[in-house]
């Protein structure tokens, strides 16, 4: 039985006295996409920065990989691909450059390097923009080309914040088919998503947060078991709103 890459317990973070997250409990297997679902406000990027080390905890153990955060954190950086909601690119790097710069840093061969980005530049649909100034980039444009970047220095572990938001419905296709893609070579994904489609579709696991607690967790199929076969909207809606006050 392989143990899990990402392991907290008790994992919580507090701002200005306040739980942003609390007593979290997460078990991510190899290979696993799981997908955290959450209104507005529910802890979903806090609980992403904390995964990431950009973030220290107020309270609990959090360990990627078997590294524990606060003995592993430079080797655990190295082992993890971030993409956040709004990426910050280089307003006067080209695409190319700057997924060449991400890469260097993660002293990924050129060889290796010009392969993978070549073939990811061209499956979302950036081999034209790849040339231009990340300045002149959308929102959309801005995020695959990091996404390229992260999945360039072939992570162990992917960590994506809205990945879905922004892109139109090829890219969006592309995404879900690169994550299918990244988890059966042994890439283990860990995303927040509003959209539930994303979920249903590619996420071996879901949990969804409310008011900065894990209130469920399973796969969509035994989560709408447990509510009378609901959808998974009304799953959602169900368990978001047995927490509030
Ligand atoms: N740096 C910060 N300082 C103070 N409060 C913060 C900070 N970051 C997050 N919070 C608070 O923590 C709570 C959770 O925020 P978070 O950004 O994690 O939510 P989210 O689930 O990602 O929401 P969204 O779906 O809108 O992206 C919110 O109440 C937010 O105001
Ligand atoms: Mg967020």
């Amino acid at each position: 039985m392989s143990e899990p890459v990402i392991l907290t317990q008790g994992l919580g973070r507090q701002f200005a006295g306040k739980w942003a997250v609390q007593d979290l409990d997460l078990a991510v297997m190899p290979g696993e996409i799981y997908g955290f679902l959450g209104q507005n406000g529910a802890g979903k990027t806090t609980t992403l920065r904390l995964l990431t080390g950009l973030l220290q905890p107020s309270a609990g153990t959090l360990c990627i990989d078997g590294l524990d955060h606060r003995t592993g954190s430079r080797e655990l950086k190295q082992r993890l691909g971030f993409v956040p909601d709004t990426p910050p690119l280089y307003d006067y790097l080209t695409g190319r450059q700057y997924v060449a710069l991400v890469a260097s840093l993660w002293n990924v061969p050129r060889r290796e390097r010009d392969d993978r980005s070549d073939q990811l530049l061209d499956r979302l649909g950036l081999a034209e923009h790849a040339d231009l100034l990340c300045k002149g980039y959308s929102h959309g444009t801005r995020k695959k080309i990091h996404l390229v970047a992260v999945l360039t220095t072939a992570p162990r572990v992917l960590l994506l914040d809205e990945p879905s938001s922004g892109l139109d419905p090829m890219s969006n296709k592309s995404l879900k088919e690169l994550l299918l893609a990244e988890s059966a070579r042994g890439t283990t994904v860990f995303l927040s998503t509003h959209g539930l489609e994303l979920a249903e579709q590619i996420c071996h696991r879901v949990g969804i947060l409310a008011r900065g607690r894990l209130r469920a967790q399973g796969t969509v199929a035994e989560l709408r078991h447990q509510h009378a076969e609901r959808s998974l909207e009304d799953v959602f809606v169900a368990i978001t709103q047995a927490a509030t006050p």
